[in-house]
């Protein structure tokens, strides 16, 4: 079982939330899954341009590290998100991969895949950030197992709990992909989002053939 931290902070080995990351790794470890983490500032990730090329033949224009990372994310059971809080939302690299990703919403990508989310904020605004990348996983079909947010500059010894806390997050999430906790909620989700993005490529299906033919090869939707 694979399971792939992304950290998005500018400051490397100084980042305080690579330190939770880190944790909910070596919780997944724990459980005896294989981990990878990658650094999200030394990638090159261009801001999509909405020229719709994914939808339509499911190859993206622009040419960097983005598909190299896509490949390690489809290829892992479980992903953990990692950015600290900038402005009360993810830092903007986390973001430029979201935005290329809008393909993999449409063909709901993360279907039977877990994540979680961890973030360090200064002051406040820390569970917002994780809530919000929780979303984005379940916005890919994938499910949500919990998360963790810490604020650093109030309590200097609030991460050391942060870390005891998503390493119980990595264990969860490894427990999670082998069945060990169900999540109703988000399947009904899940089975309303499959629905809905599968029709919506069917209505759009001469713009969009890639998809089209996907969704017709998933046995989700009659060829027209
Ligand atoms: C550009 C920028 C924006 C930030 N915005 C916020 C904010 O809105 N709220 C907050 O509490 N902290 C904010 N911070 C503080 C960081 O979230 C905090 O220092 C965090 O722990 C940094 O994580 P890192 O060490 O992993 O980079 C901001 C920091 C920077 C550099």
């Amino acid at each position: 079982m694979k399971i792939l931290g992304m950290n998005a902070s500018p400051k490397g080995a100084q980042s305080q939330t690579l330190r939770l990351v880190r944790a909910v790794l070596n919780g997944a470890a724990d459980e005896g899954a294989e981990t990878e983490l990658v650094d999200i500032y030394r990638l090159k990730v261009g801001y999509c341009t909405a020229c719709g090329v994914c939808y339509a033949e499911g190859e993206c224009t622009l040419i960097d590290d983005f598909p190299d990372l896509m490949e390690k994310m489809l290829d892992a059971e479980g992903i953990v998100l990692g950015s600290p809080n900038y402005i009360d939302s993810v830092t903007a690299p986390m973001k430029a991969i979201f935005d290329r990703m809008a393909d993999a919403v449409h063909r709901q990508l993360f279907s039977g895949k877990y994540g979680c989310a961890v973030c360090t904020a200064g002051g406040s605004g820390q569970e917002k950030v994780v809530d919000y990348m929780n979303h984005v996983i379940i916005a890919l079909g994938g499910t949500a197992v919990g998360g963790v947010g810490v604020a650093v500059g109030r309590d200097p010894n609030a991460i050391l709990e942060g870390e005891r806390d998503a390493r119980e997050l990595g264990k969860r999430l490894v427990q999670s992909i082998r069945g060990e906790h169900r999540y109703p909620e988000q399947e009904v989700i899940h089975r309303q989002r499959r629905e809905y993005f599968s029709q919506m490529v069917r209505y759009n299906r001469d713009r969009w053939p890639f998809e089209y033919e996907w969704w017709v090869r998933q046995g989700a939707i009659r060829e027209i």
